[in-house]
């Protein structure tokens, strides 16, 4: 497989960008476009509506997919979902009810403390099915039931677009979990199956924020701490936010969900301190609304990441506002993807850290 980074100065930059398409090859996998069903690929060994609970476990940026998740299963479907670190899952010594189902997410396939969960669940009678980017991997080779992401070889260390790709496998599987346990009609499952096919449309109209970010991001490289904050499927994405600019550009930063700011990080908030505020119009819109009105209270510099509407509604004063398109709530994790990971990015290229390759980390973790 012939892999180069193209015209681009960084693999991350590169699989930044490849994003619309292979979120596109993904969901043109798992979803019947021209009848707006799911179509999963593979026959599932279990009955959605016998199915007792859904465990999940994962590694980094992968959990943070996996956390996603946890809010579609639960809405769509109106199914219970744990989901856990894997390197806690696996010594927890958790009880399972049998017959229920684990759902593993990594790219590489061979994360130890992955693949450890995955053995456990299987000996605690699970249905065992993988989200996985590397389909010869030993997670794959181990599970029950296999749903490749399409996303290529990723080369750069932090996770881009196998992550966006994890969502959209995950979306399709929630849709149909919803449908085949009756909470999603049929007009629904259209309706939502409509929206995943827009989502690269909007991930590339997210892109063209790119120099707006760049010169956001050189206020940001001269930070000591950095705070994302986000409400329902907006909170993985502020802690996905956090994980890569800490892992990229060595700046601390934490992503907290918003009603939790004053369980302790405002205590941090100051005129120094940028706050990014992950925040669609939607329906916890105005609940994060009152957060940021607590930041702005003590000097906090917000970088909100919303849209037209979103915008229009904010209610204080921002140092920069990132305007999103106006997406369906249920691809607004995938779309905002985009501006995150951007932000990160061009926060480490002005510090002049090796994003590619960022001290101490690894692509994969095979040793625990
Ligand atoms: C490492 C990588 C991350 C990745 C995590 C889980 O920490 O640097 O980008 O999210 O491992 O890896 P996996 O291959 O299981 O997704």
């Amino acid at each position: 497989f012939l892999v180069d980074k193209g015209n681009h100065k960084h693999f991350m930059l590169k699989e930044i960008y490849e994003q619309p398409e292979v979120v596109a090859r993904t969901t043109a996998h798992y979803l019947d476009m021209a009848n707006g069903k799911v179509r999963l690929p593979a026959e599932l060994p279990f009955d959605w509506a016998a199915l007792p609970r859904i465990s999940i476990a994962a590694c980094g940026t992968a959990y943070l997919a996996g956390l996603t998740a946890k809010y579609w299963f639960e809405r769509f479907a109106r199914i219970q979902v744990d989901i856990d670190i894997a390197s806690e899952f696996r010594y927890r010594e958790t009880p399972m009810v049998p017959g229920g189902l684990m759902i593993v997410v990594s790219q590489s396939g061979e994360t130890a403390d992955t693949l450890a969960s995955l053995r456990y669940a299987k000996e605690n009678g699970q249905h065992v099915l993988a989200v996985v980017n590397v389909p010869t991997s030993t997670i794959a080779r181990e599970s029950h039931i296999v749903m490749p992401t399409l996303a290529g070889p990723e080369i750069g260390v932090a996770s881009t677009k196998a992550f966006t790709c994890q969502l959209a496998v995950l979306a399709s599987l929630a849709i149909a979990a919803g449908k085949a346990r009756g909470f999603i009609s049929g007009a629904d499952e259209d309706a939502l199956v409509r929206a995943m096919m827009e989502a690269p449309r909007y991930m590339n109209e997210a892109l063209k924020q790119e120099d707006h970010i760049a010169s956001i991001a050189k206020g940001l490289s001269k930070a000591r701490d950095v705070l994302y904050l986000g409400r329902g499927t907006s909170y993985p994405i502020a802690m996905e936010g956090a994980l890569k600019l800490k892992e990229l550009s060595y700046i601390h930063a934490e992503g907290y969900a918003a009603g939790e700011l004053k369980h302790g990080p405002i205590a941090l908030i100051d005129e120094t301190m940028p706050v990014i505020v992950i925040a669609p119009f939607d329906k916890v819109y105005e609940k994060t609304v009152s957060n940021m009105q607590e930041v702005a209270a003590r000097g906090g510099q917000i970088i909100l990441v919303t849209d037209e509407k979103g915008a229009e509604h904010a209610e204080v004063e921002t140092v920069a506002t990132i305007v999103m398109p106006d997406v369906p709530a249920t691809i607004a994790p995938i779309v905002y993807s985009v501006p995150i990971q951007l932000i990160a990015y061009h926060t480490a290229v002005e510090m002049g850290t090796d994003v590619d390759q960022p001290r101490n980390l690894a692509k994969s973790v095979t040793v625990e």
